[in-house]
């Protein structure tokens, strides 16, 4: 949540930050702001709304400076407005701070810098850690980054900070602890930000500063400390993202690119780990815990939102064919509970960003709980996979619409993965079995792209509910994950209220809601629950309910009795959430551009939940 974007260097700065802005939207969204350093001092250009207002507002103004910091906001502390949006100033407005996190203790700060002196500007937590910085560089008299330091070792909480300094203006002091920060490395020139999306088209080289790390920036240097001010050697990587990846390659939205990209970011997920002639599963990224998996006790999944839902189809999978009794915990949940862990169970977290605050807690209780921790992630060297013990990357490349949906599949593509390898190393499967699962998974992308081919009766049949109030999503077994999927999908893009229930628990309260206006969504694909679907579907008919139904093609049965069907190839039911899933991402996106919403950044909402 929050993006943050900085640059030191020789070129201007404006245009770096403004466009890195624009690509770390996706973070928040509800307002933006710049401070920029150039001869006649620090200029700041704020504004509530997104990016391009910003840009509106600062049109006709000078934005000179070789030196910037800039930020796009997901509020917390405060309601989004200009005076609460970033960069905020110290009581003397020399020192200008960029935040994404919490500061968890700001309200003691505040009250005590208040009988200092101070006197605040905004409603946020960030302004009062730079008017510690300065309250303590007054009294220490100390440089900026000593005091950056001291300063950090009084604040509890979350962040990734830049700090601007007019008195000195050849340095930005950067620092992390919690919120993900890169430090991209130029020839005379460094760009700082939340991920690497700003920097890949300056320079491929990153140093991923590490938590508890505090950075002295000038255009032609660079040292870091960590906060107890032990001097680090930076680790340069090389960035293996393209440019190509950020942009909509002429889709209207990222979310659609998304949606259609699923053949190949399901492709790129198994390239490597799949060897259906042989009936085998290599995880190089957990191969170390091979024997481990032959003798745990239990797998429990941790995750939040479309994650989570990814995790129940584990669940299923893992259960069915490894035999592991499995739990899927809300990480949120998970992390207040005192629940039991031994150094038996296995912790898989999933995360597509690597960074959501609750599954990170759940990872460090379960960690010092004994556990052994995997993680299942998208974004390559985030903080999840830093803090796991093993874990595997889903490489469904970078996910710029906020809602989820190519890392869904590969999330689930990577669970159906795990699933079969613990059941070859446990034994519980015998290779014949995994030849004719794997030979069927390796022609997954193929059927996602036949089941992408319903896209213009989905939007016809979207045009028929966009309108409706509420919407049901009834599923079984696999069918349940995926109906909460595809509920999540459109309340969160469209705001129409929807919610998922297995099929067989309409009846204990859900079918009171049924009337003649109600859109039930119905996963009723040919698998061992169908006849049971079928008996549900009637169940909603005779309420006069209007049913659409994602059913196997060439269906002739769910067809007498629903309004709508969308077909979906046949295909073995482990592999069902990765069909049935995209007429329902499809439905939610026409839906949501039919009623004039924001796709890519619906209201509320951040891709990157860092906070609690
Ligand atoms: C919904 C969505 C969210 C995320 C959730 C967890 O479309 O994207 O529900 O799944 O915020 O995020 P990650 O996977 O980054 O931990």
């Amino acid at each position: 949540m929050c993006g943050i974007v900085g640059y030191i260097g020789f070129r201007e700065a404006w245009p770096i930050v403004l466009k890195g802005l624009k690509r770390l939207e996706y973070r928040g969204y509800d307002s933006a702001g710049i401070a920029l350093m150039n001869n006649t001092g620090q200029h700041i250009y704020k504004k509530a709304g997104k990016v391009a207002v910003l840009e509106e507002f600062a049109a006709a103004q000078d934005k000179s400076g070789t030196i910037g910091i800039g930020h796009t906001r997901w509020a917390t502390h405060g309601a989004p407005s200009d005076r609460n949006s970033h960069p905020h100033t110290s009581n003397n407005h020399k020192l200008s701070i960029i935040h994404n996190g919490i500061i968890e203790n700001y309200a003691t700060l505040k009250e005590e810098l208040i009988e200092r002196g101070h006197e605040f500007k905004s409603d946020t937590d960030t302004e009062v850690l730079i008017h510690l910085v300065e309250e303590i560089q007054k009294i220490e008299q100390i440089d900026l980054m000593e005091a950056v330091r001291l300063a950090l070792q009084e604040v509890s909480g979350a962040y990734a900070i830049v700090i601007m300094d007019q008195d000195n203006p050849d340095r930005l002091i950067a620092a992390r602890k919690g919120s993900p920060m890169v430090i991209g490395v130029g020839a005379g020139e460094y760009f700082i930000a939340s991920d690497a999306t700003p920097i890949i088209e300056y320079t491929k080289n990153v140093i991923y500063l590490k938590d508890g790390e505090i950075a002295l920036i000038t255009k032609n240097d660079l040292l870091i400390k960590q906060l107890d001010n032990v001097v680090q050697t930076p680790l340069i990587q090389e960035l293996e993202l393209k440019l190509e990846m950020l942009e909509k390659g002429g889709f209207d939205h990222f979310m659609l690119k998304e949606i259609y990209e699923q053949p190949r970011s399901i492709k790129d997920c198994m390239r490597g780990r799949i060897y259906p002639q042989e009936g085998k599963v290599q995880l190089g990224g957990i191969k170390e815990f091979a024997e481990k998996l032959k003798n745990i006790d239990r797998i429990i999944i941790v995750a939040c939102g479309t994650s989570w839902h990814a995790g129940l189809v584990g669940e299923y999978l893992i259960e069915e064919y490894a035999r592991i009794p499995v739990e899927v915990e809300y990480a949120s949940e998970f992390r207040y509970r005192n629940p039991i862990i031994t150094e038996k169970d296995v912790v898989i977290a999933i995360s597509q960003s690597g960074e959501t605050a609750d599954t990170m807690a759940a990872i460090e209780m379960a960690k010092e709980r004994g556990a052994t921790i995997f993680g299942i992630c998208n974004v390559a060297g985030a903080s999840i996979p830093r803090l796991t013990d093993a874990g595997v990357y889903t490489h469904a490349g970078p996910e710029i619409g906020v809602a989820s949906t190519k890392a869904f599949t590969a999330q689930v593509t990577v669970l159906t993965l795990m699933a079969f390898y613990m059941a070859q190393q446990k034994g519980t499967i015998t290779t014949s079995k995994l030849i004719e699962l794997l030979t069927e998974l390796d022609h997954i992308p193929e059927k996602v792209e036949l089941a992408l081919e319903s896209n213009d009766l989905i939007k016809e049949v979207s045009e028929k509910i966009k309108d409706s109030t509420n919407c049901l999503f009834l599923g079984r077994g696999t069918g349940f994950p995926v109906a909460l999927e595809g509920a999540l999908k459109l309340k969160e893009i469209s705001y129409i209220h929807a919610e998922g229930y297995p099929a067989a628990e309409m009846k204990h309260g859900p079918i009171a809601l049924i009337t003649e206006e109600m859109p039930v969504v119905f996963i009723a694909t040919q698998n061992s629950s169908y006849e049971k679907v079928i008996s549900n579907i009637q169940e909603v008919k005779a309420r006069k309910g209007k049913v659409i139904a994602i059913v196997t093609a060439g269906d002739t049965e769910v067809k007498k009795m629903a309004d709508y069907c969308i077909e979906i190839p046949d295909a073995n039911e482990a592999f069902l959430p990765l069909l049935a899933t995209i007429p329902l991402q499809l439905l939610s996106y026409h839906i949501a551009v039919m009623r004039g919403c924001n796709v890519d950044q619906p209201r509320n909402l951040a891709k990157s939940v860092t906070v609690e």
